[in-house]
């Protein structure tokens, strides 16, 4: 088993009352889990406690992450940094708490390669251009010397997915990572993150409000209300069989695009 979540409970500084209440998740690799559920219900700070990123005094206060054999909850500083971004990464939300704003994407590719690994600013400046290349950025030099706000929305987050796919983690960790986009946008990075897994083998948990984005990625479905897993199963059961009132209720909602669901 690649990533084994069991029971946990998440405080956050001296709240001593849960936000996160006995999660549990489990995967192999290559697998894709979605986690969807309302705003507020944990989704992110289940994912953030994955990689140690719990902000605002956040602990994991029951319960143990285990990823590829070893408890991640005894882990210390350089442990967890040495895992972050090579074992497992992070993609965000129109990558923008991955890229600065006022520096060109070279420059912070060329430094996050560097932090992982010893190597020349011109083997590292190849690297991130065979990474962009291969997610299919055109003219890769240029994108290097541009800042991010000469890219379009979509560009920059698969400036982010490069950067994040760049070690070859076995898990990518993925934060609403569409919602920013337009439809067809957000349709094209889906099915890009879906050869991921295909062409490397990444597993990924995909964080997300569209339930037709999570139907259309996940093997394994969570659905989350107020801290809680109120139901989970496979994408099959989970559309088609759930009898929960929510996730009935979630199936129900799922966007059209041209009188077309998205699923
Ligand atoms: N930095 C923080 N400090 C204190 N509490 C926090 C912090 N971040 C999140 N929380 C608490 O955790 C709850 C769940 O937040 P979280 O961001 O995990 O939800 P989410 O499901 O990702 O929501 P969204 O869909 O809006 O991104 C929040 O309602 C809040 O009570
Ligand atoms: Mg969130």
């Amino acid at each position: 088993m690649l990533l084994d979540i069991k029971d946990i409970s998440i405080t956050y500084g001296n709240n001593p009352k849960p936000t996160v209440e006995h999660v549990s998740l489990s995967m192999n690799e290559g697998d894709i889990v979605s986690i969807v559920g309302e705003s507020g219900s944990g989704k992110t700070t289940v994912i953030r406690a994955v990689l140690g990123l719990l902000p605002g005094g956040g602990k994991v206060s029951e319960g143990d992450i285990v990823f590829n054999g070893t408890s991640l909850l005894s882990y210390d500083v350089k442990q967890w940094q040495s895992l972050r971004g090579s074992q497992i990464s992070m993609i965000f939300q129109d990558s923008g708490a991955m890229i600065n704003p006022i520096r060109k994407i070279g420059g912070q590719y060329v430094d996050y390669i560097r932090l992982h690994k010893e190597c020349t600013k011109q083997e590292a400046w190849d690297m991130a251009c065979d990474m962009l290349t291969r997610m299919r950025l055109p003219s890769a030099d240029n994108v290097m010397n541009s800042y991010p706000f000469q890219l379009s929305g979509g560009m920059r987050q698969r400036v982010g997915i490069a950067m994040a796919m760049t070690f070859n983690p076995k898990l990518l960790l993925a934060d609403e990572p569409t919602s920013a986009l337009d439809v067809t946008t957000q349709a094209q990075i889906v099915r890009q993150m879906m050869e991921l897994r295909d062409e490397f083998g990444t597993a990924i948990i995909i964080v997300t409000h569209n339930i037709g984005v999570a139907a259309y990625m996940g093997d394994k479905i969570i659905v989350m209300q107020h801290g809680k897993v109120v139901d989970s199963g496979d994408r099959d059961h989970i559309l088609h069989h759930s009898q929960d009132p929510y996730t009935r209720n979630l199936m129900n909602s799922v966007p059209t695009l041209e009188g077309l669901r998205y699923v």
